[in-house]
């Protein structure tokens, strides 16, 4: 029987804490609302009831939705994400943190002559059942594991010489590393980057300060899209380029006229589309 591919969800301890809060609230509710209610009148007993019933609900709430975001949120928005690129097929793409492959098997499938690498330490708190095991089923269940590599090793030093990637992909991976050590991992993602190459990093905390990183690390038309929704907590995505030494920034958000390109990537086509990747 054909494999089928299996994900994990994000942050699994997160999950189950919220999960458990939940739980715990709810069941205080009954006993609080009892036992204020002798104390203070119904009235308080009550109040308190619903206070905690919405607070547990709340907490529900969340876990569905980083549960959904983990599981088809995440592969909608990087479909949209990668077909707004207009990638030729040929590329050279680099994931850092993988994980199982989400976003990997995605941007995979759109190869042609090119290939991708996923580079991961495969943290099993940064998602469940992690590991280059699971990403490998996963690729060879999509049908792509014969266009991908699977590395392990740290995004802060990627072992990759300068200028090998034309597409650089980030979800949810950065936010992982300590804060000074952020900074580290994009400016070794800028470097593996050829000219003209591209980085497309969505993440749900601090893209503030990545796209002033990228800024203040020379990269080009660095833009920090609105607030997307499909997941919890909410992400952007900030896109950035490495500029073609010398020339005009690669367009990256179709607003632009787009430079030359580096090897392997179609600037034409995804200036042609006109379709702008974040919104
Ligand atoms: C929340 S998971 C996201 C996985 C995948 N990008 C996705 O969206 O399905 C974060 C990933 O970043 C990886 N990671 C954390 N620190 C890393 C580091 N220093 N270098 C490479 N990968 C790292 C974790 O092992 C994990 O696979």
């Amino acid at each position: 029987m054909a494999q089928r591919e299996r994900y994990g969800v994000d942050a699994p301890g997160v999950v189950a804490a919220m999960l458990a809060l939940g739980a715990v609230l709810a069941a205080a509710a009954w006993p609080v609302a009892a036992g204020l209610s002798s104390l203070a009148g119904t009235t308080v007993g009550v109040l308190a009831a619903v206070v905690l019933g919405c607070y547990a609900l709340s907490f529900w709430v969340a876990t569905g939705w980083m549960v959904i975001g983990s599981f088809w949120g995440k592969r909608r928005a990087w479909n949209r994400l990668l077909d707004a690129a207009g990638l030729c097929g040929g590329e050279r793409v680099l994931e850092v943190g993988p994980g199982r492959g989400q976003v990997l098997t995605v941007a995979a499938r759109r190869l042609t002559t090119g290939r991708a690498v996923g580079v991961d330490v495969w943290r099993a708190k940064d998602q469940a059942g992690n590991g280059p095991q699971a990403l490998v089923d996963n690729l060879t269940a999509a049908g792509v594991a014969g266009r991908v590599d699977v590395v392990t090793g740290d995004m802060r030093r990627l072992p990759f010489p300068s200028g090998s990637f034309d597409l650089a992909l980030a979800c949810l991976a950065v936010h992982n590393l300590p804060a000074a050590d952020q900074a580290v991992a994009l400016t070794e993602i800028l470097r593996v980057l050829a000219p003209g190459g591209r980085l497309i990093l969505l993440d749900f905390r601090r893209t503030d300060h990545f796209a002033a990183v990228l800024r203040e690390s020379g990269a080009r038309d660095v833009v920090r899209g609105r607030r997307r929704w499909f997941n919890y907590p909410p992400v952007r995505v900030v896109t950035a380029a490495k500029g073609p030494d010398g020339t005009s920034a690669e367009n990256l958000d179709g607003r632009s006229r787009p430079a030359a390109s580096s090897p392997g990537i179609d600037a034409r086509h995804a200036g042609d589309r006109g379709r702008s990747l974040v919104e």
